[in-house]
């Protein structure tokens, strides 16, 4: 069985496993998915997954990823980080996805929530910040609900398939807030 990093009440974070890579591989490349996500025209190969958790496993010290699994059937649900991590400035960036058949359930929700706990308490951080595309509603709507404050808007900023140019909205969390 996977560690756990932080226990919730439907989901946890927990360590993601070489296996896990296959089905990430698949989101990564599934359209829905990627259009709301940093180079939304990219094409994965497998190989270049392998690359990025190894990456990932060796650069602990700047990237936090986590799996986001189901408690009940530990299921992989998909994947939440905090990048650049700067413990000078104490920040990073929160990024995140779910497979799209996990969606609308509240479990990126409680993700984000367990992500900033695992940010102000384990890591000592003092803010986090995310960057969200205007049109991705659903992803605007976790962060509000996390308590995250719409601080800067880069407009017309990002060409996504299917939208056009889209502002980038960037929301902060400052501990304590
Ligand atoms: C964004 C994402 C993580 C949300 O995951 P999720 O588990 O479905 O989110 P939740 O169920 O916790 O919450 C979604 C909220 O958005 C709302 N929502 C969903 N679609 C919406 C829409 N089109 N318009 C307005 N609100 C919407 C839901 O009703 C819910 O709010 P509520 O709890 O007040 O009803 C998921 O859609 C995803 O992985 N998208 C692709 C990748 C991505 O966008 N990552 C984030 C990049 S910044």
């Amino acid at each position: 069985m996977r560690p756990i990093i932080v226990k919730g009440q439907r989901v946890s974070l927990a360590v993601p496993l070489r296996e896990d890579v296959h089905l990430i591989w698949k989101w990564y490349n599934d359209r829905a998915v990627r259009k709301y996500l940093t180079k939304p025209h990219e094409v994965f190969f497998y190989e270049d997954e392998m690359e990025w958790y190894e990456a990932i496993r060796r650069e602990k010290s700047r990237e936090k990823v986590f799996a986001i699994i189901k408690n009940d059937s530990k299921t992989l649900l998909g994947l939440i980080g905090l990048h650049s991590i700067d413990f000078h400035s104490r920040n990073a960036e929160l990024g995140y996805f779910l497979g799209p058949e996990h969606w609308g359930k509240g479990y990126a929700t409680e993700a984000v929530s367990l992500a900033i706990t695992y940010a102000f308490d384990w890591l000592n951080l003092r803010k986090l910040y995310a960057r969200v595309f205007g049109s991705n509603l659903a992803s605007i709507r976790v962060l509000e609900k996390n308590g995250f404050e719409l601080v800067g808007r880069l407009k017309k900023h990002q060409y996504v398939p299917g939208e056009g140019f889209v502002d980038v909205l960037i929301y902060e969390l400052l501990r304590g807030e």
